[in-house]
């Protein structure tokens, strides 16, 4: 999808669509709405009168200018509802930006015009509301169809927007537009490309494919470097937490990593993001029932975010250095797997009981965090569909978040905001920590029923040990069963556009 920004007068453009807005219980409209209504013979006037045109968010209403012509450039108008005037914020936005552009696509259209929703009197900056704009368009369309060989649906058929010109009648503010519209398309597209890692059958996006993957990310994205390290490279460093998981599964494992390098004359000047890459979850020897087993090829949504992530950053190019990170494997109940009770030694030399197979998360996680603190990490994020629990104890609203650091994870909470991405801090108390303890090794992997997110969050903090550390549980967040203004059926990408803008902001507090 392209954008483009021009300044002029939205009844002067030659454009399939003109798309603009009313906030809820206006009867006259104003601004640019009230201008395109009196080129058009007052429509939009009549059919609020009429009550056809109630600008609830959401609502998106067609009017065919043919007849006006002489006065007015577009085909068409679609007046997008913003909903009461008080609850307008960039989240709203985004949501009607998708409206606006799944409706475009419904009627064949290629091609459309739009103001900036909210940035007169709803006193949104005219950039903020343009990255919102790009977020909701690029988000709201995701398509994937990689396994559809032919479409029942006409509607289907339909290529979508293609190009849509942001009107900003300011020269002035065109500029800044320009470069907020060129980021967040850039976090957009990085956000849908993980949703596609995510979506992908378990039988083709394996640790061989993602590797794969990661590798046509780095190959067209200058500032990439990959490195891919094998089973073999595991086993010298004593990942015997992650070849444990490995060892059922007759994929091959692969430590998938991206680097890039935004601050070469300080080092420490950097965050390492880090990825569950659980390519499909059985569950290994304690097997998951089969009802909701489809779903777990989503295990890996925190290793496709990272991957994700480190292209638009290293595209947008922040002063910082970034790594991702993913231990990608199958978890599988082969011959060859780790049996209830085994002990594993983790790269750091803990030992872990072993006692459910399928709290393979966390075994991954543990070698991946020794792995980033030995390689000279300062600060990690891990990304991670953990737990069930914290499915129960949060729902979709929010992403559960976990640090022993107050400032890094304020600073990821802030992120999540500006993106329209929510994350609920969740305690760190030493009652679920005692949970871990096992009577024969130095951990065990399961801390019971109680406080299940938290105990398991503990568990990775054993091995972030004092380098400042934030998990987020995207378990409930990271599918979406309904396609809902920004999200989409399937995979959401969540949080691979928070991700870089924390890289973002903490690249612009260092400066
Ligand atoms: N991948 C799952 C967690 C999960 C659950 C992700 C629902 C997405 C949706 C994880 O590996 C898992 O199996 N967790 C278990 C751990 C338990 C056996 C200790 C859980 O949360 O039930
Ligand atoms: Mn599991
Ligand atoms: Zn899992």
């Amino acid at each position: 999808m392209n954008f483009e920004i021009v300044s002029g007068d939205i009844t002067q453009q030659t454009t399939a669509v003109a798309v603009v807005n009313l906030f809820s219980g206006v009867t006259s409209p104003g601004g640019a709405t009230g201008a395109v209504d009196s080129a058009i013979g007052s429509t939009i006037s009549k059919l609020i009168e009429a009550g056809e045109i109630k600008g609830g968010a959401s609502e998106a209403t067609l009017i065919h200018t043919l007849d006006h012509h002489d006065n007015f450039g577009p085909d068409r108008v679609l007046v997008a509802g913003l909903g009461k005037a008080k609850s307008l914020d960039l989240v709203a936005i985004r949501n009607i930006a998708a409206v606006v552009a799944r409706r475009v696509r419904s009627i064949g259209v290629t091609e459309a015009t739009t103001i900036l929703h909210g940035a007169g009197i709803g006193g949104i900056d005219p950039s903020d509301s343009a990255e919102a704009i790009v977020e909701g368009s690029i988000l709201g369309t995701y398509e994937f169809k990689n396994y559809k060989s032919s479409s029942e649906d006409d509607a289907d058929q339909n290529a979508g927007l293609e190009t849509l010109t942001i009107i900003e009648l300011d020269p002035q503010k065109a500029s800044d537009i320009r470069d907020a519209v060129d980021r967040s398309t850039k976090m957009a597209n990085a956000e849908a490309l993980a949703r596609d890692l995510v979506n992908h059958p378990p039988n083709i996006m394996t640790p061989t494919r993602l590797a794969e993957e990661a590798a046509n990310v780095a190959e067209s994205t200058p500032g990439l470097k990959l490195t891919i390290l094998e089973r073999a490279d595991a086993e010298k460093m004593g990942m015997g937490a992650y070849l444990g998981v490995a060892q059922g599964s007759h994929e091959p494992p692969k430590i998938i990593r991206l680097d890039y390098v935004g601050d070469p004359d300080d080092a420490d000047n950097n965050l390492w993001i880090i990825g569950k890459g659980i390519t499909f979850d059985s569950g290994g020897l304690s097997l998951k029932p089969s009802s909701g087993m489809e779903t777990m090829k989503s295990d890996m949504a925190g290793g496709a975010s990272v991957i994700a992530a480190a292209k638009a950053i290293a595209e947008i190019a922040p002063k910082i250095n970034i790594t991702a990170l993913c231990l990608a494997t199958e978890n599988m109940p082969g011959g060859g797997a780790q049996r209830v009770s085994d002990v594993v030694q983790a790269m750091n030399g803990k030992f872990i009981e072993v006692l459910n197979t399928d709290a393979e998360g966390r075994l991954t996680l543990a070698d991946a965090l020794c792995y980033a603190r030995e390689n000279g990490a300062k600060r990690m994020v891990d990304v991670a569909t953990l737990t069930g629990g914290i499915v129960v104890a949060l729902g979709k609203g929010n992403s559960g978040a976990f640090s022993n650091d107050d400032e890094l994870v304020n600073a990821l909470i802030s992120a999540g905001d500006k993106r329209g991405q929510s994350f609920w801090r969740l305690p760190l108390d030493d009652v679920a920590k005692r949970q871990n303890r096992s009577n024969i090794a130095d951990l065990k992997n399961t801390g019971g029923r109680l406080a299940h997110a938290i105990t398991a969050a503990h568990f990775i903090g054993e091995f972030a040990e004092d380098t400042p550390w934030v998990h987020l549980d995207i378990a409930a967040t990271a599918m979406s069963d309904v396609d809902a203004g920004i999200l989409t059926m399937g995979a959401t990408g969540v949080p691979t556009r928070t991700l870089v803008q924390l890289a973002l902001d903490l690249a612009a507090q260092n400066s």
